[in-house]
């Protein structure tokens, strides 16, 4: 039987992963879940925000659901680099090979409220954000803070090499494949070399795809073509941090960032049993940590990719997305949905409510 490793983590990742995890042993009730401690809470207890024995658990599991890292009081210069709570993120993404991204943003209908464009420019949105999740500005080296002729400085740098663009292209060509067949390319490549080999290599993995249509964006078009017309996208394929803001972004448009999941894939495994980590795409939402007001869709979601991809089980999947459908549909909504002053239900309530639906 499979094994999922839970990552918590800090913020609102206990509150929403529980609820996640209540609804995976729903419907899978023989997989083992072991729970580790990741983040900055693993920071301040054991000096490291990915302690060894969650570095061994992860290696044993089938898969990860993860919750969220960081928090103010982890910070700007209070903790060296590498020991940030974002550090145990990375370090999964880069030790896992975790390149592929995959963040899947719908309006659920009922939602068009919430979101923050009128209901005609997102009514029936759906699109799905393919990023490159393991190179570019995040690893690249050499990276420097520092000092030089007494004036204070950074670096950062991004590369990418043409087989970590082919690989990414192949699994957002073959995720529009699975759905309307379109691909708008993200890049900058009016003023960056990576961009231009990014432009180039994609151009060239798309003749093994001629039934999938592909465009090519400029970044600062793409932001603005998301807010000005969304639905015109199907599948964005883009670099690390082009994909970590636009995925934000587009997030936003579906009335709530607390709505988006994510599978990050890997090498390990073969198709439907992929190794993945599954996480909400929003942070820890330290402002509300703890108050049992946290939407917990992303992660009851994250969950639901986690059997397709992991688990090899679409019946599971589609189980828990057709019960969000259904708690959306009857009108149940989070505080982040709602306007000021509306009632709205708690994070235990609202997974209560999706359970219930099963
Ligand atoms: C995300 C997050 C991370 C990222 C942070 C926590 C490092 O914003 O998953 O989108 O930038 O990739
Ligand atoms: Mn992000």
């Amino acid at each position: 039987m499979p094994t999922i490793a839970v990552l918590p983590g800090d913020g609102i990742g206990p509150e929403v992963t529980r609820v996640a995890l209540e609804i995976l042993r729903r419907v899978r009730p023989s997989d083992t879940c072991e729970e580790y401690p990741v983040g900055g809470g693993a920071y301040d207890r054991y000096g490291t925000p990915i302690p060894d024995r969650t570095k061994s658990g992860v290696d044993r599991a089938d898969a990860v659901l993860f919750g969220s890292v960081g928090g103010p009081q982890w910070d700007g210069e209070r903790v060296p680099r590498e020991l940030r709570p974002e550090a145990s993120l990375l370090f999964l993404r880069v030790h896992y090979e975790l390149f592929a991204n995959i963040r899947p943003v719908r309006i659920y209908p009922g939602l068009e409220e919430a979101s923050s464009l009128k209901r005609e420019i997102v009514g029936g949105l759906d699109l799905v954000v393919v990023r490159e999740l393991t190179g570019g500005a995040y690893f690249a080296q050499p990276k420097e803070f520092g000092e030089r002729d007494g004036v204070p400085y950074a670096l950062d740098t991004i590369l990418y090499r043409e087989p970590e663009i082919v690989r990414i292209a192949r699994i957002a060509f073959e995720v529009a494949r699975g759905r309307r067949k379109s691909i708008h390319s993200v890049d900058k490549q009016n003023a960056l070399e990576t961009s231009r080999l990014w432009r180039k290599t994609v151009v060239a993995v798309a003749a093994d795809y001629p039934d999938v249509k592909l465009q090519h964006v400029l970044v600062d078009n793409a932001a603005m073509q998301l807010v000005r017309n969304p639905r015109q996208f199907d599948v964005i394929l883009t670099e690390n941090m082009f994909g970590d803001i636009l995925s934000d972004e587009s997030a936003m448009l579906s009335g709530s960032i607390g709505n988006v999941p994510s599978a990050s894939l890997g090498k390990r495994g073969e198709p439907g049993r992929h190794f993945g980590l599954y996480e909400p795409i929003s942070g820890s939402a330290p402002d509300i940590a703890g108050q049992n007001l946290a939407n917990p869709t992303a992660a009851i979601l994250s969950a639901a990719m986690l059997c397709r991809h992991s688990l090899g089980d679409s019946a599971a999947a589609e189980r828990i997305e057709r019960a969000v459908d259904a708690t959306f549909a009857s009108g149940a909504r989070t505080r982040d949905l709602v306007p000021e002053g509306q009632a709205y239900l708690s994070t235990t309530a609202f997974g209560e409510a999706v359970a219930a639906r099963l």
